[in-house]
Protein backbone atom coordinates (compact mmCIF):
# COMPACT_ATOMS: atom_id res chain seq x y z
CA UNK A 1 0.00 0.00 0.00
CA UNK A 2 1.38 2.93 -0.75
CA UNK A 3 2.52 5.88 1.89
CA UNK A 4 3.25 3.27 5.07
CA UNK A 5 0.86 0.93 6.15
CA UNK A 6 -2.32 0.11 8.00
CA UNK A 7 -3.51 -2.42 10.56
CA UNK A 8 -6.94 -0.88 11.18
CA UNK A 9 -9.60 -1.65 8.73
CA UNK A 10 -11.61 1.02 6.84
CA UNK A 11 -14.46 1.04 9.53
CA UNK A 12 -12.57 1.66 12.46
CA UNK A 13 -10.46 4.31 10.93
CA UNK A 14 -14.29 5.79 10.16
CA UNK A 15 -15.42 5.17 13.61
CA UNK A 16 -12.75 7.34 15.67
CA UNK A 17 -12.95 9.54 12.84
CA UNK A 18 -16.42 10.15 13.07
CA UNK A 19 -16.51 10.28 16.88
CA UNK A 20 -13.75 12.92 16.81
CA UNK A 21 -15.77 15.98 16.32
CA UNK A 22 -12.98 18.33 14.37
CA UNK A 23 -13.75 21.74 16.80
CA UNK A 24 -13.62 20.15 19.91
CA UNK A 25 -10.33 18.13 19.16
CA UNK A 26 -8.33 21.05 17.67
CA UNK A 27 -10.21 23.63 20.67
CA UNK A 28 -8.52 20.99 22.96
CA UNK A 29 -4.96 22.55 21.52
CA UNK A 30 -5.68 26.35 20.41
CA UNK A 31 -8.63 29.11 20.87
CA UNK A 32 -11.15 28.70 18.22
CA UNK A 33 -13.38 31.43 17.28
CA UNK A 34 -16.64 30.96 15.11
CA UNK A 35 -17.18 32.91 12.07
CA UNK A 36 -19.91 31.85 9.62
CA UNK A 37 -19.56 28.55 9.45
CA UNK A 38 -16.05 27.98 10.32
CA UNK A 39 -13.80 28.34 13.02
CA UNK A 40 -10.74 30.12 12.52
CA UNK A 41 -7.61 30.49 15.18
CA UNK A 42 -3.78 30.97 14.64
CA UNK A 43 -2.17 28.34 12.78
CA UNK A 44 -0.15 26.07 14.64
CA UNK A 45 1.69 25.67 11.81
CA UNK A 46 3.17 28.51 10.73
CA UNK A 47 3.97 32.01 12.18
CA UNK A 48 1.30 34.69 11.96
CA UNK A 49 -0.53 37.03 14.28
CA UNK A 50 -3.80 37.06 12.32
CA UNK A 51 -5.84 33.75 12.01
CA UNK A 52 -5.91 32.36 8.96
CA UNK A 53 -6.36 28.93 9.86
CA UNK A 54 -9.84 27.85 9.29
CA UNK A 55 -11.83 24.39 10.33
CA UNK A 56 -15.14 23.21 8.60
CA UNK A 57 -17.19 21.55 10.66
CA UNK A 58 -19.35 20.35 7.89
CA UNK A 59 -17.16 19.02 5.56
CA UNK A 60 -14.52 18.00 8.99
CA UNK A 61 -11.73 19.31 7.41
CA UNK A 62 -9.38 22.29 7.94
CA UNK A 63 -7.65 24.43 6.04
CA UNK A 64 -4.63 27.44 6.37
CA UNK A 65 -4.89 30.23 3.61
CA UNK A 66 -1.55 31.53 5.06
CA UNK A 67 0.56 28.00 4.96
CA UNK A 68 -1.81 25.87 2.88
CA UNK A 69 -1.64 23.11 5.46
CA UNK A 70 -4.88 20.96 5.13
CA UNK A 71 -6.56 17.75 6.35
CA UNK A 72 -9.23 16.24 8.73
CA UNK A 73 -9.14 15.36 12.49
CA UNK A 74 -6.46 12.71 11.59
CA UNK A 75 -4.18 14.78 10.30
CA UNK A 76 -4.14 17.85 12.65
CA UNK A 77 -2.96 15.39 15.32
CA UNK A 78 -0.44 13.57 13.01
CA UNK A 79 1.16 17.28 12.16
CA UNK A 80 0.20 18.95 15.86
CA UNK A 81 1.66 16.20 18.07
CA UNK A 82 4.69 15.05 15.32
CA UNK A 83 3.13 11.01 15.16
CA UNK A 84 2.42 9.04 12.66
CA UNK A 85 -0.71 7.96 11.25
CA UNK A 86 -1.84 4.63 13.72
CA UNK A 87 -0.44 6.99 16.64
CA UNK A 88 -2.90 9.56 15.88
CA UNK A 89 -5.90 6.95 15.42
CA UNK A 90 -4.61 5.62 18.68
CA UNK A 91 -4.64 9.12 20.55
CA UNK A 92 -8.26 9.92 19.34
CA UNK A 93 -9.16 6.83 20.17
CA UNK A 94 -8.13 6.95 23.75
CA UNK A 95 -9.58 10.09 23.61
CA UNK A 96 -13.51 8.51 23.30
CA UNK A 97 -12.70 5.90 25.31
CA UNK A 98 -12.71 3.32 22.28
CA UNK A 99 -10.43 0.46 22.45
CA UNK A 100 -9.26 -0.66 19.05
CA UNK A 101 -9.63 -4.04 17.97
CA UNK A 102 -6.75 -6.18 17.80
CA UNK A 103 -4.74 -6.37 14.83
CA UNK A 104 -6.13 -9.24 12.34
CA UNK A 105 -2.34 -9.25 10.32
CA UNK A 106 0.04 -12.09 11.41
CA UNK A 107 2.91 -10.08 12.39
CA UNK A 108 0.51 -7.92 14.43
CA UNK A 109 -1.11 -11.18 16.18
CA UNK A 110 2.65 -12.05 16.85
CA UNK A 111 3.75 -8.89 18.24
CA UNK A 112 0.83 -8.81 20.18
CA UNK A 113 1.94 -12.41 21.70
CA UNK A 114 5.30 -11.44 22.34
CA UNK A 115 3.89 -7.83 24.20
CA UNK A 116 2.02 -10.32 26.39
CA UNK A 117 5.02 -12.52 27.49
CA UNK A 118 7.31 -9.54 27.99
CA UNK A 119 4.82 -8.25 30.36
CA UNK A 120 4.06 -11.46 32.24
CA UNK A 121 8.03 -11.91 32.15
CA UNK A 122 8.35 -8.58 33.71
CA UNK A 123 5.88 -9.00 36.01
CA UNK A 124 7.53 -11.69 36.97
CA UNK A 125 11.19 -10.14 37.53
CA UNK A 126 9.20 -7.26 39.56
CA UNK A 127 8.08 -10.17 41.95
CA UNK A 128 11.74 -11.89 42.10
CA UNK A 129 13.36 -8.44 42.65
CA UNK A 130 10.65 -7.53 45.46
CA UNK A 131 10.95 -10.90 47.19
CA UNK A 132 14.85 -10.68 46.71
CA UNK A 133 14.70 -6.92 48.94
CA UNK A 134 12.54 -8.77 51.70
CA UNK A 135 14.31 -11.76 51.91
CA UNK A 136 18.19 -10.75 51.02
CA UNK A 137 18.85 -7.31 50.74
CA UNK A 138 19.80 -6.11 53.75
CA UNK A 139 22.22 -3.79 52.13
CA UNK A 140 19.68 -2.76 49.93
CA UNK A 141 17.04 -2.33 52.47
CA UNK A 142 19.87 -0.32 54.81
CA UNK A 143 20.10 1.87 52.12
CA UNK A 144 16.08 2.57 51.69
CA UNK A 145 16.23 3.30 55.32
CA UNK A 146 19.08 5.94 54.73
CA UNK A 147 17.13 7.45 52.15
CA UNK A 148 14.01 7.82 54.84
CA UNK A 149 11.59 5.54 51.81
CA UNK A 150 8.75 4.20 53.93
CA UNK A 151 7.55 0.49 53.19
CA UNK A 152 4.38 1.51 52.56
CA UNK A 153 5.88 3.45 49.79
CA UNK A 154 8.45 0.26 49.24
CA UNK A 155 5.51 -1.47 48.55
CA UNK A 156 3.46 0.92 46.40
CA UNK A 157 6.33 1.45 43.87
CA UNK A 158 7.18 -2.51 43.80
CA UNK A 159 10.81 -1.51 44.57
CA UNK A 160 13.15 -4.30 44.77
CA UNK A 161 16.77 -5.88 44.15
CA UNK A 162 18.95 -7.64 41.60
CA UNK A 163 21.10 -10.08 42.87
CA UNK A 164 22.87 -10.41 39.79
CA UNK A 165 25.07 -13.39 37.97
CA UNK A 166 22.21 -14.86 36.16
CA UNK A 167 19.42 -15.30 39.55
CA UNK A 168 16.74 -13.65 37.41
CA UNK A 169 17.70 -15.36 33.88
CA UNK A 170 17.53 -18.59 36.08
CA UNK A 171 14.26 -17.94 38.19
CA UNK A 172 12.21 -16.85 34.97
CA UNK A 173 13.14 -20.16 33.32
CA UNK A 174 12.05 -22.01 36.35
CA UNK A 175 8.80 -20.60 36.16
CA UNK A 176 8.60 -21.18 32.06
CA UNK A 177 9.43 -18.66 30.57
CA UNK A 178 11.32 -19.66 26.66
CA UNK A 179 14.41 -17.98 26.05
CA UNK A 180 13.24 -16.64 22.48
CA UNK A 181 11.32 -13.80 24.89
CA UNK A 182 13.32 -13.44 27.72
CA UNK A 183 16.11 -12.61 25.14
CA UNK A 184 13.69 -9.91 24.04
CA UNK A 185 12.93 -8.91 27.74
CA UNK A 186 15.99 -6.50 28.11
CA UNK A 187 16.51 -8.16 31.11
CA UNK A 188 19.23 -10.41 30.42
CA UNK A 189 22.30 -10.14 28.18
CA UNK A 190 24.45 -12.60 26.53
CA UNK A 191 28.49 -12.61 27.80
CA UNK A 192 30.83 -14.58 27.07
CA UNK A 193 30.43 -16.77 29.34
CA UNK A 194 26.33 -16.95 28.72
CA UNK A 195 23.69 -15.57 29.32
CA UNK A 196 23.68 -13.04 32.49
CA UNK A 197 20.87 -10.45 33.97
CA UNK A 198 21.00 -7.31 33.07
CA UNK A 199 21.32 -5.59 36.49
CA UNK A 200 23.50 -6.91 39.03
CA UNK A 201 23.19 -5.51 42.69
CA UNK A 202 21.08 -2.27 41.92
CA UNK A 203 17.83 -1.47 43.75
CA UNK A 204 15.21 -1.50 41.43
CA UNK A 205 12.20 0.50 40.20
CA UNK A 206 10.04 -0.89 37.95
CA UNK A 207 8.20 1.05 35.33
CA UNK A 208 4.68 0.99 35.03
CA UNK A 209 2.64 1.55 32.11
CA UNK A 210 -0.51 3.28 31.71
CA UNK A 211 -2.71 0.27 32.43
CA UNK A 212 -0.12 -0.43 35.85
CA UNK A 213 1.61 -3.31 34.04
CA UNK A 214 4.93 -3.28 34.38
CA UNK A 215 7.35 -2.51 31.65
CA UNK A 216 10.77 -2.03 32.43
CA UNK A 217 12.87 -1.06 35.05
CA UNK A 218 15.57 1.42 36.27
CA UNK A 219 18.21 0.17 38.62
CA UNK A 220 20.38 2.19 41.26
CA UNK A 221 23.72 1.39 42.38
CA UNK A 222 24.15 1.07 46.09
CA UNK A 223 27.60 2.28 46.52
CA UNK A 224 28.72 5.60 44.87
CA UNK A 225 32.03 4.79 44.65
CA UNK A 226 31.28 1.85 41.86
CA UNK A 227 32.76 2.95 38.62
CA UNK A 228 29.15 2.10 36.80
CA UNK A 229 26.47 4.31 35.81
CA UNK A 230 24.49 5.67 38.77
CA UNK A 231 21.07 4.36 37.01
CA UNK A 232 21.01 2.23 34.25
CA UNK A 233 17.85 1.92 32.58
CA UNK A 234 16.04 -1.19 30.71
CA UNK A 235 16.21 -0.86 26.55
CA UNK A 236 13.42 0.09 24.77
CA UNK A 237 11.59 -3.49 23.81
CA UNK A 238 8.22 -4.11 22.48
CA UNK A 239 6.80 -2.83 25.70
CA UNK A 240 8.92 0.10 26.18
CA UNK A 241 9.43 2.91 24.73
CA UNK A 242 11.94 5.50 26.92
CA UNK A 243 10.60 8.67 24.38
CA UNK A 244 6.95 8.44 25.41
CA UNK A 245 6.61 6.25 29.07
CA UNK A 246 6.84 8.17 31.88
CA UNK A 247 7.84 7.14 35.83
CA UNK A 248 4.84 7.34 38.23
CA UNK A 249 2.42 8.45 35.17
CA UNK A 250 0.08 5.70 35.96
CA UNK A 251 -0.29 7.28 39.50
CA UNK A 252 -0.14 10.57 38.64
CA UNK A 253 -3.21 10.57 36.51
CA UNK A 254 -5.45 8.67 39.13
CA UNK A 255 -5.40 11.53 41.46
CA UNK A 256 -7.65 13.22 38.56
CA UNK A 257 -6.18 16.45 39.29
CA UNK A 258 -5.96 19.21 36.76
CA UNK A 259 -2.00 19.66 37.54
CA UNK A 260 1.27 17.55 36.73
CA UNK A 261 4.30 17.79 38.56
CA UNK A 262 7.06 16.73 35.74
CA UNK A 263 10.66 15.92 37.64
CA UNK A 264 13.80 14.46 36.76
CA UNK A 265 14.30 11.52 39.21
CA UNK A 266 12.68 8.20 40.27
CA UNK A 267 14.06 9.43 43.70
CA UNK A 268 12.00 12.55 43.56
CA UNK A 269 8.69 10.75 42.82
CA UNK A 270 9.02 8.78 45.54
CA UNK A 271 10.16 11.47 47.87
CA UNK A 272 7.05 13.78 46.79
CA UNK A 273 4.70 11.23 46.84
CA UNK A 274 5.41 10.62 50.83
CA UNK A 275 5.55 14.38 50.95
CA UNK A 276 1.77 13.93 49.80
CA UNK A 277 2.09 15.46 46.55
CA UNK A 278 0.66 12.38 44.49
CA UNK A 279 0.49 14.07 41.13
CA UNK A 280 4.13 13.48 39.92
CA UNK A 281 5.40 11.77 36.81
CA UNK A 282 9.20 11.46 35.94
CA UNK A 283 10.97 11.59 32.28
CA UNK A 284 13.31 8.44 32.34
CA UNK A 285 16.53 9.53 31.92
CA UNK A 286 15.74 11.02 28.34
CA UNK A 287 14.95 14.57 27.95
CA UNK A 288 11.13 15.09 27.81
CA UNK A 289 10.20 15.45 24.75
CA UNK A 290 6.63 16.12 22.54
CA UNK A 291 5.79 12.57 22.87
CA UNK A 292 6.07 12.94 26.59
CA UNK A 293 4.25 16.13 26.35
CA UNK A 294 1.16 14.49 24.30
CA UNK A 295 1.03 11.51 27.01
CA UNK A 296 -0.14 13.98 29.93
CA UNK A 297 -1.97 16.31 27.35
CA UNK A 298 -5.06 14.20 27.97
CA UNK A 299 -5.38 14.30 31.27
CA UNK A 300 -4.18 17.76 32.77
CA UNK A 301 -4.43 21.20 31.96
CA UNK A 302 -1.51 22.32 33.71
CA UNK A 303 1.49 21.34 34.18
CA UNK A 304 4.66 22.28 36.11
CA UNK A 305 8.33 21.73 35.34
CA UNK A 306 10.43 20.58 38.41
CA UNK A 307 13.92 19.60 37.25
CA UNK A 308 16.77 20.10 39.33
CA UNK A 309 18.55 23.43 40.37
CA UNK A 310 21.40 23.37 38.33
CA UNK A 311 22.59 24.24 34.86
CA UNK A 312 21.34 20.76 33.29
CA UNK A 313 17.92 21.39 35.25
CA UNK A 314 17.55 24.71 33.51
CA UNK A 315 18.63 23.38 30.34
CA UNK A 316 16.36 20.58 30.35
CA UNK A 317 13.07 22.99 31.09
CA UNK A 318 13.86 25.47 27.98
CA UNK A 319 13.69 21.68 26.15
CA UNK A 320 10.69 20.95 27.59
CA UNK A 321 8.79 24.08 27.87
CA UNK A 322 9.85 23.74 23.48
CA UNK A 323 8.14 20.27 23.74
CA UNK A 324 5.38 21.48 25.47
CA UNK A 325 4.32 24.78 23.48
CA UNK A 326 2.09 23.21 20.76
CA UNK A 327 -0.08 21.50 22.93
CA UNK A 328 -2.85 23.58 24.96
CA UNK A 329 -1.37 23.02 28.38
CA UNK A 330 -0.71 25.63 31.20
CA UNK A 331 3.00 25.45 31.49
CA UNK A 332 4.91 26.55 34.77
CA UNK A 333 8.11 26.48 36.03
CA UNK A 334 9.29 25.70 39.56
CA UNK A 335 12.90 26.21 40.88
CA UNK A 336 14.36 25.38 44.31
CA UNK A 337 16.40 27.04 46.41
CA UNK A 338 18.67 25.55 48.75
CA UNK A 339 18.48 21.74 47.68
CA UNK A 340 19.66 20.70 44.07
CA UNK A 341 16.40 18.25 43.86
CA UNK A 342 12.89 17.46 45.17
CA UNK A 343 13.76 14.70 47.22
CA UNK A 344 16.55 16.69 48.77
CA UNK A 345 14.51 19.94 49.27
CA UNK A 346 12.42 17.64 51.38
CA UNK A 347 14.74 16.19 53.28
CA UNK A 348 15.83 19.48 54.18
CA UNK A 349 13.06 21.12 54.89
CA UNK A 350 10.30 18.78 55.62
CA UNK A 351 7.42 17.84 53.47
CA UNK A 352 5.00 21.23 54.46
CA UNK A 353 7.30 23.91 52.88
CA UNK A 354 7.67 21.47 50.10
CA UNK A 355 3.80 21.37 49.72
CA UNK A 356 3.80 25.25 50.45
CA UNK A 357 6.67 26.12 47.69
CA UNK A 358 4.79 24.25 44.98
CA UNK A 359 2.25 26.60 45.18
CA UNK A 360 4.52 29.52 44.46
CA UNK A 361 5.67 28.11 40.56
CA UNK A 362 5.56 30.56 38.03
CA UNK A 363 4.37 31.18 34.34
CA UNK A 364 6.83 30.04 32.12
CA UNK A 365 6.92 33.11 30.56
CA UNK A 366 8.09 35.11 33.87
CA UNK A 367 10.55 32.39 34.21
CA UNK A 368 11.94 32.69 31.10
CA UNK A 369 11.79 36.71 31.65
CA UNK A 370 13.71 36.35 34.79
CA UNK A 371 16.77 33.97 33.04
CA UNK A 372 16.95 36.43 30.25
CA UNK A 373 17.40 39.29 32.95
CA UNK A 374 20.09 37.31 34.44
CA UNK A 375 22.31 37.01 31.55
CA UNK A 376 22.52 40.57 31.19
CA UNK A 377 24.24 43.96 33.15
CA UNK A 378 20.82 45.76 33.44
CA UNK A 379 22.44 48.80 34.87
CA UNK A 380 23.82 49.71 31.81
CA UNK A 381 22.07 50.74 28.78
CA UNK A 382 23.99 47.92 26.31
CA UNK A 383 22.46 45.42 28.41
CA UNK A 384 19.02 46.97 28.44
CA UNK A 385 19.37 46.83 24.40
CA UNK A 386 20.11 43.22 24.39
CA UNK A 387 17.69 42.28 27.29
CA UNK A 388 14.82 43.75 25.52
CA UNK A 389 16.07 42.20 22.01
CA UNK A 390 16.04 38.43 23.36
CA UNK A 391 12.83 39.09 25.38
CA UNK A 392 11.61 40.45 22.46
CA UNK A 393 12.01 36.54 20.37
CA UNK A 394 9.69 34.93 23.01
CA UNK A 395 7.22 37.43 24.01
CA UNK A 396 6.60 37.43 19.79
CA UNK A 397 5.43 34.11 20.80
CA UNK A 398 2.75 34.78 23.22
CA UNK A 399 -0.90 36.08 22.01
CA UNK A 400 -3.12 38.70 23.50
CA UNK A 401 -3.38 39.47 27.03
CA UNK A 402 -0.50 37.64 27.66
CA UNK A 403 2.36 39.73 25.21
CA UNK A 404 0.68 42.66 27.03
CA UNK A 405 1.27 41.44 30.75
CA UNK A 406 4.83 40.36 30.14
CA UNK A 407 5.73 43.04 27.66
CA UNK A 408 4.95 45.15 30.64
CA UNK A 409 6.75 42.96 32.84
CA UNK A 410 9.76 43.66 30.66
CA UNK A 411 9.99 47.12 30.70
CA UNK A 412 10.24 47.10 34.45
CA UNK A 413 12.68 44.45 34.70
CA UNK A 414 14.97 46.49 32.34
CA UNK A 415 13.26 49.85 33.60
CA UNK A 416 13.05 50.85 29.61
CA UNK A 417 9.83 52.33 28.23
CA UNK A 418 6.95 50.05 27.02
CA UNK A 419 7.03 51.15 23.52
CA UNK A 420 10.51 50.08 23.33
CA UNK A 421 9.51 46.58 24.32
CA UNK A 422 6.99 46.44 21.52
CA UNK A 423 8.84 47.56 19.12
CA UNK A 424 11.60 45.00 19.19
CA UNK A 425 8.35 42.09 19.62
CA UNK A 426 7.71 43.71 16.05
CA UNK A 427 10.55 43.94 14.18
CA UNK A 428 10.65 40.32 15.20
CA UNK A 429 7.57 39.09 14.09
CA UNK A 430 8.42 41.27 10.66
CA UNK A 431 11.35 38.89 10.90
CA UNK A 432 9.87 35.49 11.21
CA UNK A 433 6.73 36.59 8.86
CA UNK A 434 9.60 37.40 6.45
CA UNK A 435 11.38 34.03 6.90
CA UNK A 436 7.72 32.46 6.74
CA UNK A 437 6.81 33.90 2.87
CA UNK A 438 10.37 33.08 2.09
CA UNK A 439 9.18 29.31 3.00
CA UNK A 440 6.21 29.47 1.15
CA UNK A 441 7.83 30.47 -2.19
CA UNK A 442 10.22 27.86 -1.79
CA UNK A 443 7.42 25.33 -1.27
CA UNK A 444 5.47 26.58 -4.38
CA UNK A 445 8.45 27.18 -6.30
CA UNK A 446 8.41 23.20 -8.06
CA UNK A 447 4.67 24.19 -9.12
CA UNK A 448 4.93 27.45 -10.90
CA UNK A 449 4.16 27.63 -15.07
CA UNK A 450 2.97 24.76 -16.56
CA UNK A 451 3.26 22.33 -13.54
CA UNK A 452 0.94 24.58 -11.51
CA UNK A 453 -1.62 24.56 -14.19
CA UNK A 454 -1.34 20.93 -14.89
CA UNK A 455 -1.86 19.98 -10.95
CA UNK A 456 -4.22 22.42 -10.92
CA UNK A 457 -6.14 21.00 -13.27
CA UNK A 458 -6.15 17.29 -11.90
CA UNK A 459 -7.04 18.55 -8.28
CA UNK A 460 -9.61 20.03 -9.86
CA UNK A 461 -10.68 17.17 -11.79
CA UNK A 462 -10.53 14.73 -9.12
CA UNK A 463 -12.72 16.95 -7.12
CA UNK A 464 -15.39 17.52 -9.74
CA UNK A 465 -15.32 13.54 -9.99
CA UNK A 466 -15.77 13.29 -6.22
CA UNK A 467 -18.37 15.95 -4.93
CA UNK A 468 -20.39 15.62 -8.32
CA UNK A 469 -21.81 12.45 -9.99
CA UNK A 470 -23.11 14.39 -12.85
CA UNK A 471 -19.89 14.00 -15.35
CA UNK A 472 -19.40 10.24 -14.20
CA UNK A 473 -19.68 9.48 -17.34
CA UNK A 474 -17.42 11.36 -19.73
CA UNK A 475 -14.76 11.37 -16.87
CA UNK A 476 -14.59 7.55 -16.85
CA UNK A 477 -14.90 7.39 -20.54
CA UNK A 478 -11.94 9.64 -21.50
CA UNK A 479 -9.88 9.66 -18.52
CA UNK A 480 -7.44 6.63 -17.23
CA UNK A 481 -5.45 7.13 -14.23
CA UNK A 482 -2.08 6.84 -16.12
CA UNK A 483 -3.24 10.54 -17.04
CA UNK A 484 -2.54 12.04 -13.56
CA UNK A 485 0.70 13.14 -12.83
CA UNK A 486 0.87 12.16 -9.27
CA UNK A 487 0.86 8.97 -7.53
CA UNK A 488 -1.35 10.15 -4.94
CA UNK A 489 -3.70 11.44 -7.40
CA UNK A 490 -3.63 8.21 -9.30
CA UNK A 491 -4.44 6.39 -6.04
CA UNK A 492 -7.40 9.08 -5.01
CA UNK A 493 -8.90 8.52 -8.92
CA UNK A 494 -8.81 4.38 -8.02
CA UNK A 495 -10.69 5.29 -4.57
CA UNK A 496 -13.36 7.47 -5.81
CA UNK A 497 -14.11 4.90 -8.56
CA UNK A 498 -14.25 2.50 -5.77
CA UNK A 499 -16.22 4.67 -3.55
CA UNK A 500 -19.06 4.95 -6.05
CA UNK A 501 -18.97 1.72 -7.55
CA UNK A 502 -20.14 0.71 -3.89
CA UNK A 503 -22.59 3.08 -3.82
CA UNK A 504 -21.13 5.10 -1.15
CA UNK A 505 -21.58 8.12 -2.69
CA UNK A 506 -25.06 7.55 -4.69
CA UNK A 507 -26.24 10.77 -6.31
CA UNK A 508 -23.75 12.20 -3.64
CA UNK A 509 -20.60 13.32 -2.84
CA UNK A 510 -17.49 10.64 -2.22
CA UNK A 511 -16.62 11.23 1.70
CA UNK A 512 -13.47 13.49 1.53
CA UNK A 513 -12.26 12.00 4.54
CA UNK A 514 -12.67 8.64 3.21
CA UNK A 515 -10.11 8.96 0.67
CA UNK A 516 -8.21 11.43 2.92
CA UNK A 517 -7.67 8.26 5.56
CA UNK A 518 -6.85 5.95 2.31
CA UNK A 519 -3.71 7.82 2.67
CA UNK A 520 -1.06 7.21 5.89
CA UNK A 521 2.05 9.67 5.81
CA UNK A 522 1.98 13.35 5.89
CA UNK A 523 3.04 14.00 2.44
CA UNK A 524 1.16 12.11 0.53
CA UNK A 525 -2.13 12.94 3.49
CA UNK A 526 -1.26 17.08 2.28
CA UNK A 527 -1.67 16.43 -1.19
CA UNK A 528 -5.01 14.77 -1.00
CA UNK A 529 -6.35 17.57 1.47
CA UNK A 530 -5.16 20.22 -1.25
CA UNK A 531 -7.80 18.47 -3.61
CA UNK A 532 -10.34 18.97 -1.08
CA UNK A 533 -9.48 21.95 -0.12
CA UNK A 534 -9.39 24.22 -3.72
CA UNK A 535 -11.39 27.14 -3.91
CA UNK A 536 -14.43 27.74 -5.03
CA UNK A 537 -14.87 25.10 -1.87
CA UNK A 538 -13.28 27.78 0.95
CA UNK A 539 -14.35 30.97 -0.77
CA UNK A 540 -16.57 31.59 1.76
CA UNK A 541 -14.19 30.95 4.73
CA UNK A 542 -12.12 33.02 2.60
CA UNK A 543 -14.53 35.97 2.80
CA UNK A 544 -14.55 35.88 6.28
CA UNK A 545 -11.18 36.04 7.53
P1 LIG B 1 19.85 12.24 39.13
O1 LIG B 1 21.30 12.00 39.05
O2 LIG B 1 19.37 13.63 39.41
O3 LIG B 1 19.31 11.20 40.13
O4 LIG B 1 19.19 11.72 37.79
P2 LIG B 1 18.33 11.30 41.35
O5 LIG B 1 16.98 10.89 40.92
O6 LIG B 1 18.48 12.58 42.06
O7 LIG B 1 18.87 10.09 42.17
P3 LIG B 1 19.52 10.06 43.56
O8 LIG B 1 18.76 11.01 44.40
O9 LIG B 1 20.96 10.41 43.40
O10 LIG B 1 19.34 8.64 43.93
C1 LIG B 1 17.84 11.94 37.49
C2 LIG B 1 17.31 10.81 36.65
O11 LIG B 1 18.08 10.66 35.47
C3 LIG B 1 18.19 9.30 35.12
C4 LIG B 1 17.38 8.53 36.12
O12 LIG B 1 16.05 8.36 35.62
C5 LIG B 1 17.37 9.46 37.33
O13 LIG B 1 16.29 9.23 38.20
N1 LIG B 1 19.60 8.84 35.13
C6 LIG B 1 20.52 9.41 35.95
C7 LIG B 1 19.97 7.80 34.31
O14 LIG B 1 19.15 7.27 33.56
N2 LIG B 1 21.27 7.34 34.35
C8 LIG B 1 22.19 7.89 35.19
O15 LIG B 1 23.35 7.42 35.22
C9 LIG B 1 21.81 8.95 35.99
MN1 LIG C 1 18.37 13.05 44.02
Amino acid sequence: MSGGEFIYSREVIDYVREQNEIVSVISQYMPLKKKGGSHFGLCPFHHESTPSFAVNEGQQFFYCFGCGAAGNVISFVMKVENISFVEALKLLAERINYTLPEYNDANFAERKKLQDSLIKIHTAAAKFYYDTLLSVGKKANDYLDKRKISSGARKKFGLGFSPGGNALYKHLLSVGFYDEDISKSGLVIETRHGIADRFFGRLMFPIFNNTGKVVAFGGRILDENIKAAKYLNSPDTAIFDKSRNMYSLNYAKKEKTETVIICEGYMDVIAMYQAGVRNVAASLGTAFNSKHAAQIAGSFKTVILLFDADDAGEKATFRAIEALRHNRLEIKVLRLDGAKDPDEYIQKFGAENFRSVVNKAVPFAEFQLRHTSEKYDMSVADGKIKFAREAAVFLSRLEGAEREVYGREAAIIADIDESTIHSEIQKQEQKLELSQDALLLAEKRPDIGENKAVSDAQRGLLRLFAQNSLYDDIILKNISKEEFADDVYIKMFEIIIIEKSKGNASGETVNANVVLDSFADNISRQKAAQVFALPPFLEDEKKAV
